[in-house]
Formats: C-alpha cells, structure tokens, sequence
C-alpha cells in the first residue's frame, strides 16, 4: 500500500494498482470521513459536509492523480510530493496540500470532543496562558487570514504555537508540527454562516474540535522532534 510519510495518515493514499505498468503505481484516494455525514449538526451541516468532502477535497484528489500521471511524483509519498513540488509545480503542489490539509482537518473534527487534558493541557497553559488565551490567538488568527488558506496548531521546537498557511500550504514546509487545523477557506463555511467567518470559528472552538486526536498528535510528534526526525521517513 503506498502511504503519506505520516502514520496517522496512512488513509490517504490507499492502493490501486496501476495495470499498464510494471511498476506497481498507485493512486491517491479520497478517504472517507471518520464519522457519519450529520455527525456534526448543528455547527457543521451534512450539506456542507457533502460538499466540502464529496466535491472539494474529492476534486482535490482527481486532480492530482491526473498531475503526477506520468511523472516522478507518481511514485512518491504524499509529503514527499508536497515538499518537492513547492514553489516548483503549482499544479502538483496545490492540489498534493489540499489532500493532505484536508484529510487531517477530518481528523480534527468531533462533536462533544472534550477538552484539553493532561500533557496537552499543560502545554497549552504553558504557551499561551491557558485555554482562553489559546482560544483568543486561534480566534485572531483565523479571522485575520486574508483570502483561502488555513490556521493551525502547530509543535515548532519544543513549543506549541498558532500560524496560518495560505491556499494549500502546510507546516510541515516550516518544519513544523501539525496539531490540529482549522480550513477556512470559504467553502468551509458558507453553506452554514454565509459570510460569517467569525461565527464559524467560534462554532468550531466551542464544539467541533476532537481534543483526544489533538493529545496523540502532541505525543507522536513530541517523540518525532526527540528523534530528530528519525522515526519517520519522508
Ligand atoms: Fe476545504
């Protein structure tokens, strides 16, 4: 099976042979949602959910699948793909950081998904105070991104901080670590908020966000950073 460098994102890239090759090529494939299509009314709707999921990220995918045909890319990794097409192929490189972006933001979601506890607790009071002040730098954050793009939770060194990335970028392009995200490009949003960005953010601090999957990426990543990135190739 071919997979993205990142173990909690071995979905991503499911097999598919390709036929006509001696070489086993595969295909990048849209991973299904890790929840049911309303498990997250009211604040995320089953609509947005379809599309969101079913037309934009799918899109996302096909899109690449058809860029990387032929190519070197095609028998790479996906944060592979990601870090060599940056600022080189625009149509490989957009399309390779919206499927990674958005089969991590799926992973983020969760309705009733608790609170930060523990070593993720800790850090967050640590680095920004506490989980109010968190809540406030992510706010200012993903309001203030002008244009599509993307806030995030991020490990950089030993500590835990707030950026945003624009379009398809990702962290993973500042050596940082990804810990949870927030898309706000439009699509994210409108069906639900129209241009409320600000309501949809707030939406999603209070009651979208799956603290347990933002604690187990704090832990392996912590553990990726101690090994100097040895643990993981790619
Ligand atoms: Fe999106």
């Amino acid at each position: 099976m071919r997979q993205a460098g990142c173990a909690l994102l071995i979905f991503i890239a499911a097999a598919e042979p390709n036929s006509e090759s001696m070489v086993q090529i595969m295909k990048f494939q849209l991973p299904d949602l890790p929840f049911a299509m309303d498990a997250l009314e009211p604040h995320m709707s089953a609509e947005t959910l379809k599309l969101h999921h079913g037309k934009h990220h799918k899109a996302y995918v096909d899109k690449l699948n058809k860029a990387i045909e032929g190519t070197p890319y095609a028998k790479m990794p996906l944060e592979e793909i990601i870090r060599g097409s940056f600022k080189k192929d625009p149509g490989v490189f957009n399309n390779a950081g919206q499927h990674w972006n958005h089969s991590f933001f799926w992973q983020c979601l969760k309705t009733d998904g608790g609170a930060p506890r523990g070593e993720l607790g800790r850090r967050i009071s640590k680095d920004f105070g506490d989980l109010a002040g968190f809540r406030k730098e992510f706010s200012k954050a993903a309001e203030g991104l002008f244009g599509s793009g993307w806030t995030w939770l991020v490990l950089d060194g030993d500590k835990l901080k707030i950026t945003t990335t624009p379009n398809g970028e990702t962290p993973m392009l500042n050596k940082q670590h990804a810990l949870l995200t927030l898309d706000v490009w439009e699509h994210a949003y409108y069906v639900d908020y129209r241009n409320e960005r600000p309501k949809f953010i707030t939406a999603f601090l209070d009651s979208l966000i799956n603290w347990d999957f933002v604690a187990q990426r704090l832990q392996e990543e912590s553990q990726e950073v101690e090994s100097g990135g040895k643990r993981r190739a790619g």
